[in-house]
């Protein structure tokens, strides 16, 4: 069945920092693209998205910077909002999940599931901050993991055995909130039995039907989408509360419900649905038709970390609704990293798509060209900014914008801007044209398999197509000769470069606007149906007179060393690096530090970080992992005398027993250097 209308999300994003390259490339950008395809191809597209604004995430920052948590997301609600716009990102509307509208969207279906009977309620035992006065949510605990030893676990993982923990797991768990033990305290909450609806899901995602009806076709879904949903049916589900003693959020709104707020997960993609909501009423049209009406497609487009609440949590939402639709695909994405590394905020390891707009103004399309080129589609993927201006010299300018500025001054040139008439066609002109047929349903079958990459490289072939053309009929050396011939080169070179604003402007609506411009032609001759035309611009339109603008200026080797001087350093905004809390001198003195001397010094497998010491403490000889090996050789290192976290609980690294810890000075650029007496000092001495 062809859908008549389409709902299309994107991630909430929260509401607690800026948005970087990675969230652009994994999940906005091919929303995006998909939305404006779907635009141009006339069909009736909703396309929402907003800010995540509840969550611990958001409470955290704002304890840490001593404001309330509604001064965090206004401010990033603005400025993610106003990023999106500036790049292009399409959304119908915006929304946010702290406005009043969503709070009783999100209160009224809690109410009607509460009524139903879908939640179970249980009382249980849950760790409490008597300083704070608050419950602690999992990964504000930390403490020793059971399986591996790894002494800073979170409440709800292990970072380095990966295992799935309970907070109550944990040996001696800290609250991260204050460093204090936390004490155990009785609280009910409302649990969402997924175990129940372990049967319907595992059809469903497999085989793409409920109770007999098909609702999409498995084939299209992503393996890796599946794979993920897969192993957390056959792990087994659970309970998962729907609740949380907190009070920032939606306020539970039931009996017995004080003091308590929807679980953000509970709340947040309720968001699409608000936002919805919103749209509908600013705009006279039905929210229900674009969450309840079987012919309308539903798309989820998020990063791999949040599939199983978009494949599991949300759609038992939606299917214990009664008569919501469920979504079509999710096309979850990998991730993106940047220059080798891992995104990461602390280190500012980032690179902040309002810096980018600020630093290249007016090239939004060069960066969307560069992330959709490498978009982590089927795995992880890198953007370095090396790659960056290669792609931009390489083939947006050399040879998307150098067709372009050729066909607009030869048309100018020699024809006055007039578009000339096409005589005879070489079998080679017959070539060109069949090939610029074909190019839009081959573009518009990736974009609508979700292989944004294809689609967009496809795109790039008809640039290509279009600059050999001219470079192998050369015009130029036959003006003089045989005007007839040029005539005709031109009237092709000319639909190609109508083309080029049709084909490309799902994934560079700047650049192709332009184009419209240049070539002087209507919007409506934008419009996905009339792609593939071989005579989209009749003879005798005039295009734009004068010397064409450059569409995409080249980028320079500064502008290359310039961002990635950048990268690392320590913003002057004061969130980056909290100072820590106080503690008094009895904690300073549980730790037994002393000068050790490196003795051996060999790589760790398989890593670039790490280097694993052999270190002679003076008390004994014992191996330390240390991540260093990108700051220091081997060889240099032995014979160095540092100091030595001596007491620092065993713990496994790559497989390697590491025994304390060699303490290193950090520099703003993320650079170790060894912390040591500053003159010979004998080994075993103390550190204080
Ligand atoms: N805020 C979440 C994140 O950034 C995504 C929320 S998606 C929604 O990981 F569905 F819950 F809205
Ligand atoms: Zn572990």
């Amino acid at each position: 069945m062809e859908p008549k209308r389409h709902t299309i999300t994107a991630a909430l994003p929260y509401a607690n920092g800026p948005l970087h390259l990675g969230h652009m490339a994994g999940v906005y950008m091919p929303a995006d693209i998909y939305a404006r395809y779907l635009r141009s191809k006339m069909e009736d597209v909703l396309f929402v998205c907003g800010s995540d604004e509840h969550g611990a995430a958001i409470t955290l920052r704002a304890k840490k910077e001593g404001v309330s948590p509604q001064e965090i997301v206004d401010n990033y609600h603005d400025l993610n909002k106003k990023t999106f716009k500036d790049l292009g990102i399409s959304f119908d509307i915006y929304h946010r999940t702290s406005s009043d509208l969503h709070k009783e969207t999100a209160a009224e279906y809690f109410r009607k599931f509460d009524e139903a009977s879908f939640f179970t309620k249980k009382t249980t035992e849950q760790y409490y901050d008597e300083g704070q006065n608050v419950f602690l949510a999992d990964r504000y605990i930390t403490g020793t993991c059971p399986k591996c030893g790894h002494d800073a676990a979170y409440g709800d993982q292990c970072e380095s055995c990966g295992s799935t923990l309970s907070p109550l797991d944990l040996i001696n768990p800290i609250s991260t909130l204050s460093g204090d033990t936390p004490v155990l305290k009785t609280t009910s909450h409302w649990y969402l039995p997924m175990n129940k609806h372990e049967e319907w899901l595992k059809e469903w995602i497999q085989n793409g039907n409920i109770d007999g009806v098909q609702h999409h076709d498995p084939t299209e879904w992503k393996k890796q989408v599946i794979g993920q949903c897969m192993s957390w049916i056959d792990g087994g589900l659970t309970e998962r509360a729907m609740t949380r003693d907190l009070d920032w959020g939606v306020k539970v709104p039931v009996l017995g419900g004080d003091g308590k707020v929807l679980y953000v997960w509970f709340d947040a993609p309720i968001g699409y649905i608000s936002a919805t909501k919103q749209w509908a009423q600013d705009n006279g049209r039905n929210w229900e038709d674009y969450w309840k009406k079987t012919d309308t497609k539903l798309v989820h487009f998020l990063a791999k970390d949040n599939i199983v609440f978009h494949c599991i949590i949300f759609p038992i939402i939606l299917k214990q609704s009664g008569d919501h639709i469920l979504p079509n695909n999710v096309p979850a994405n990998e991730f993106l990293n940047l220059e080798g590394d891992k995104f990461s905020t602390s280190r500012n390891w980032a690179v902040w798509a309002h810096e980018y707009l600020q630093d290249f103004e007016n090239q939004q399309d060069i960066l969307r060209y560069v992330l959709i080129s490498i978009a982590p589609e089927s795995k992880d993927s890198e953007f370095t900014w090396k790659d960056f201006q290669a792609r931009n010299n390489n083939e947006l300018a050399d040879i998307f914008g150098n067709f372009v500025n050729r066909v607009l001054v030869l048309t100018n040139k020699y024809f006055d801007g007039a578009v000339p008439a096409r005589g005879e066609l070489t079998s080679f002109d017959q070539e060109v044209l069949h090939e610029l047929k074909g190019a839009p349903e081959r573009i518009g079958q990736a974009i609508e398999k979700y292989r944004f990459r294809d689609g967009l490289s496809e795109a790039m072939n008809l640039a290509r197509l279009g600059n050999k053309y001219l470079a192998e009929t050369e015009p130029w050396k036959l003006i003089k000769t045989d005007q007839d011939r040029v005539q005709t080169i031109i009237n092709i070179a000319v639909q190609i470069a109508g083309n080029l604003s049709i084909v490309f402007n799902p994934f560079l609506p700047f650049t192709t606007n332009r184009l419209a411009e240049l070539l002087a032609i209507q919007h409506e001759d934008q419009h996905w149906a009339r792609g593939g035309d071989d005579n989209l611009i009749q003879a005798g339109h005039r295009i734009k007179q004068g010397n064409p603008p450059v569409l995409f200026p080249k980028i320079t080797d500064e502008q290359v060393e310039q961002q990635l001087g950048r990268l690392g350093e320590k913003s002057t905004d004061s969130t980056f690096e909290p100072v820590k809390d106080q503690v008094v001198f009895g904690d300073f003195e549980k730790m037994d530090i002393r000068v050790g001397e490196i003795v051996e010094a060999e790589k760790v497998k398989k890593s670039d970080k790490l280097l694993k010491l052999t270190v002679n403490t003076g008390l004994d000889v014992r191996t330390v992992v240390s991540g260093i090996a990108e700051f220091y050789d081997p060889k240099e290192v032995i014979g160095k005398k540092v100091s030595v976290l001596m007491n620092l609980a065993p713990r496994k690294i790559r497989g390697v027993d590491s025994q304390g810890m060699i303490l290193m000075a950090e520099n703003e650029n993320g650079e170790l250097n060894f912390v040591s007496p500053s003159q010979e000092f004998q080994i075993g001495g103390s550190v204080r």
